[in-house]
């Protein structure tokens, strides 16, 4: 085999993403990531890294080992990568690794106690209250205004000059935005809508920050500056919520037919066992929950696979066929079933760039998990990140490949070693609404678009809660 070295992919910044082509001309590309260290940080090290970017703590024991554990100031930390002790704590003994302190100090002053940050009774009775608002069924029924925030977006682009620079994770950004607004609610936020967007950015940047102080695991009443700036943030956030219920309940009350979004469906949600519905304060907090959880990691998922598919012209070509036939033929609801292509470019994008890059969980009973006993009070992190790109799970692992996701492929890869949407019970309930979301958005956007990333800049993943290209994706849009 014949490699060739293209340098401008290469070893950036202590980054390290390389291009090589084989014999007959196959592009085999490794794109950007920071390279494992050789030793763990030092206290300080360590601490400065989790605020500013989690993703370069890994050493290259983590890639390679299937559990590290250990104790510092931080307390028993252990890092698993053991396909069945992911199992094990996110499926069959979930009761036994609730949600860690740290990770709900961190969201809950932002997201309150909706479905991401619930634990015990509250969370069961909520899930299954709102299940029925992500059946298959009810996905599909959200298709067409997807689309319609997806034409959208394509039109705003199209109006810009052919070939002028654009930041695609904005982009994205407002795309999955609009997607949220025209399902959760179709009659509008009230807001302008860049306005909105700012403040979800604004809000994973500060509250969403690690502070130093919750690392260390000190008590509440010690204020934390990043979250303090966050305030404001989520006040605004909670207004707008408040305006936007009151002018639906104001609509149901006059008697006019309310439509059919999510934000009717909350209204109506009803846990099935006690026939219970929202409180008010659970209807915000998920209404607050769904905006934050849903639109970040699906904006950052579509701009990584526009980047790799930026860099690969072999996967770029066969999604461009697929999609063109799958537009044309065959109803919108109906259009991710057509694209296996697209959904395995999707599952390896978020494979290498998997939007919520780091999970955690407390541990309450004593467990040997791969061969090492956690104790209790331990907190257990399996990183779709790390676990994603593991060398015992995964051949070639840093590699852009999405054949390992298709269909005649798909079955060989253990349920438990890929993780982009969590695993188990509390499985992310919008696994199947973001899929959707993001084949339409891949469909149309390949069709009209071509990207090119713009020629000197760096592409840098930088996790804050989700994995974001830091400084943006700045790309040449050229139209089609
Ligand atoms: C590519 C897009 C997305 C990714 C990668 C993603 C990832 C995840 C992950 C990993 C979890 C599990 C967290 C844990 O176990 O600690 C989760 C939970 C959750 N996600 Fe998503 N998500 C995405 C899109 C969405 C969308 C579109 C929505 C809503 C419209 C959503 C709402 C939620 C909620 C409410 C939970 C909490 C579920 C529970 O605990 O019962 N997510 N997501």
């Amino acid at each position: 085999m014949i490699w060739r070295h293209r340098p401008d992919h290469a070893s950036l910044n202590g980054l390290h993403g390389l291009l090589f082509m084989n014999a007959t001309a196959e592009i085999l590309f490794r794109p950007p990531a920071p390279a494992p260290r050789k030793k763990p940080l030092g206290f300080f090290g360590m601490l400065h890294t989790l605020r500013n970017n989690p993703i370069e703590i890994w050493t290259e024991d983590h890639f390679r080992k299937t559990v590290l554990i250990g104790s510092s100031a931080f307390g028993v930390r252990a890092v698993i990568n053991d396909p069945a002790a992911v199992k094990r704590i996110f499926l069959d003994n979930a009761a036994n690794y609730p949600k860690d302190e740290l990770q709900l100090r961190v969201l809950r002053p932002g997201l309150g106690r909706g479905l991401l940050t619930a634990e015990g009774e509250d969370w069961r009775a909520m899930r299954r209250a709102l299940a029925p608002l992500f059946t298959p069924r009810q996905v599909a029924a959200f298709a067409p205004a997807m689309d319609a925030a997806v034409c959208d977006c394509v039109e705003n682009i199209r109006k810009k000059r052919d070939g002028r620079v654009l930041d695609m994770s904005q982009e994205m950004a407002r795309l999955t935005l609009a997607a949220l607004e025209r399902t959760l609610f179709s009659t509008g936020l009230g807001r302008n809508a860049d306005e909105f967007q700012r403040a979800v950015t604004a809000f994973l940047d500060t509250a969403g920050r690690l502070d130093p102080l919750d690392l260390l695991g000190l008590p509440d009443f010690l204020p934390r500056i990043g979250r303090m700036r966050g305030r404001k943030t989520i006040e605004w956030f909670a207004q707008t919520v408040r305006d936007i219920v009151e002018t639906r309940r104001a609509l149901i009350a006059s008697g006019k037919p309310a439509p059919r979004d999510i934000l009717s469906l909350l209204l109506e949600a009803q846990d099935p066992e006690s026939g219970k519905g929202l409180s008010e304060e659970d209807l915000y907090a998920n209404i607050i929950t769904f905006i934050n959880a849903g639109h970040e990691t699906t904006a950052n998922a579509l701009t990584w696979t526009l980047y790799l598919l930026s860099q690969s012209p072999q996967w770029l070509e066969r999604v461009e066929t697929e999609a063109a036939e799958a537009l044309a033929n065959g109803a919108i609801e109906t259009l991710a079933d057509r694209m296996p292509v697209a959904k395995a470019v999707l599952e390896e994008s978020m494979r290498l760039y998997p939007p919520a890059a780091i999970l955690t969980r407390g541990v309450l009973k004593a467990e040997e998990l791969a061969g090492v006993t956690v104790p209790p009070g331990a907190i257990v992190t399996v990183s779709p990140y790390v676990l994603h790109r593991h060398q015992t799970l995964w051949r070639d692992p840093d590699r852009f490949d999405p054949t390992r996701f298709l269909p005649e492929n798909r079955e060989s890869i253990d349920r438990f070693a890929y993780i982009p949407f969590g695993a188990g019970p509390r499985i992310c309930i919008g696994m199947g609404f973001a899929m959707q979301e993001m084949s339409i958005a891949l469909a149309r956007l390949t069709s009209a678009f071509r990207f090119e990333l713009q020629p000197g800049h760096t592409v840098k993943p930088m996790q804050r809660i989700t994995l974001r290209p830091l400084g943006g994706m700045p790309m040449i849009v050229r139209h089609r």
